[in-house]
């Protein structure tokens, strides 16, 4: 943590954008609005046992009234926060079944796009663990002056903005990342701001975790269940056994390998042969969080970034985090002998 002067979220990117000449303040004005609508649903998070609004969305309350589950309500907040924003022409999110974009004149003049998974890690809710927001920007390539469309929403990672998250953990956090750098910001409560604690975080190349489900074991192919084994097997020397952590929410488990190394894996199995997790939402902003700090975020064959998106809810196997253990681990994946079992 930093000693001394805070500094906010909102003074660290304008001091940021002042070092491009050209830049507008756009950006900056988003992420603030992303932030913004982080702390409205970090303030539904920290009252959820209190206030009705754990459980399932649709049930009543003993007043009568419909409960909102914590991830329609931080889909609406995020929704409706960026409505009002003045620089975001339209969103996509894991709870919309199609893109939603702001048909007033002044967003169809925005140049940039919003993707979200508003609430990552829902089944964490009711047990009182780590879950976020996950969100993408970029600028849209339709024409100017009119709503944008799906193809705006439909760009490879390699042409994002700017990615980020937001923990709801023992303390909250957004940790954003441009192509310059991804830093780090703590909600302190008593101001309500956002202030940098983690500046220019750098993923170590080597780590000593593995995070995975791995109930999923009998279901991998062989390379991944030769990885495991390597992961579990007894090489002092190396640092192995390594240890496993999976907490069952990817901002969770990506906010510690970011922090202290490791890889994050969902793999294919053979009941889901493009794995669980979304390449839109999940996969693309937390790839590009985790190259911009020097790591690693592969599909199996091809850099996530590198993905073409060619529907909106696409799934994508992931395998992301510290360089060197990510690439041992395709090395296993892709073995030509234990892949032909
Ligand atoms: P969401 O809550 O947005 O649906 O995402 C849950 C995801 C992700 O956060 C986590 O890594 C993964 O699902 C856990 O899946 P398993 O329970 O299959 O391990
Ligand atoms: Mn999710
Ligand atoms: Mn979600």
């Amino acid at each position: 943590m930093i000693q001394g002067k805070l500094i906010t979220m909102d003074e660290f990117t304008i001091q940021e954008t002042r070092k491009f000449p050209q830049a507008t303040g756009e950006l900056s004005s988003l992420l603030r609005d992303i932030a913004l609508a982080g702390k409205v649903i970090n303030k539904q998070v920290r009252k959820a046992g209190l206030a009705d609004i754990l459980g399932k969305h649709g049930a009543t309350n003993v007043q009568g009234e419909e409960q909102m589950k914590l991830d329609v309500l931080a889909n609406e907040t995020l929704i409706h926060v960026l409505k009002n924003s003045s620089d975001c022409s339209g969103i996509a999110s894991e709870e919309n079944d199609n893109v939603v974009p702001y048909e007033d004149t002044f967003s169809a003049n925005s140049k940039y796009i919003v993707l979200f998974d508003p609430l990552d890690g829902s089944s964490n809710i009711d047990v009182n663990a780590s879950i976020g927001t996950i969100f993408s920007i970029y600028r849209r390539v339709s024409e100017l002056g009119k709503p944008c469309c799906e193809k705006d929403f439909l760009q490879p990672g390699n042409r994002l903005m700017a990615a980020g998250y937001i923990i709801y953990g023992s303390s909250t956090m957004m940790v954003y990342a441009t192509r310059l750098s991804v830093n780090g910001f703590t909600l302190e409560p008593s101001i309500g701001e956002f202030c940098l604690s983690h500046p220019n975080i750098k993923i170590p190349d080597n780590g000593k975790i593995y995070s995975i489900n791995q109930g999923n074991t009998v279901k991998f192919s062989a390379g991944m269940r030769a990885y495991l084994d390597y992961c579990m097997e007894s090489k002092k020397e190396e640092g192995r056994p390594y240890s496993h952590r999976y907490i069952g929410s990817m901002v969770g488990d990506l906010h510690r390998t970011l922090i202290k190394g490791g890889i994050f894996m969902y793999p294919a199995d053979k009941s889901s042969p493009n794995g669980k997790l979304r390449l839109q939402y999940e996969c693309n902003p937390m790839a590009f969080i985790v190259e911009a700090a020097g790591g690693m975020a592969s599909d199996g064959t091809t850099d996530i970034l590198d993905v073409q998106p060619t529907e909106l809810h696409q799934r994508v196997p992931v395998f992301i985090g510290s360089k060197n253990m990510v690439n041992k681990a395709l090395e296993f994946v892709n073995m030509p002998e234990v892949v032909a079992n």
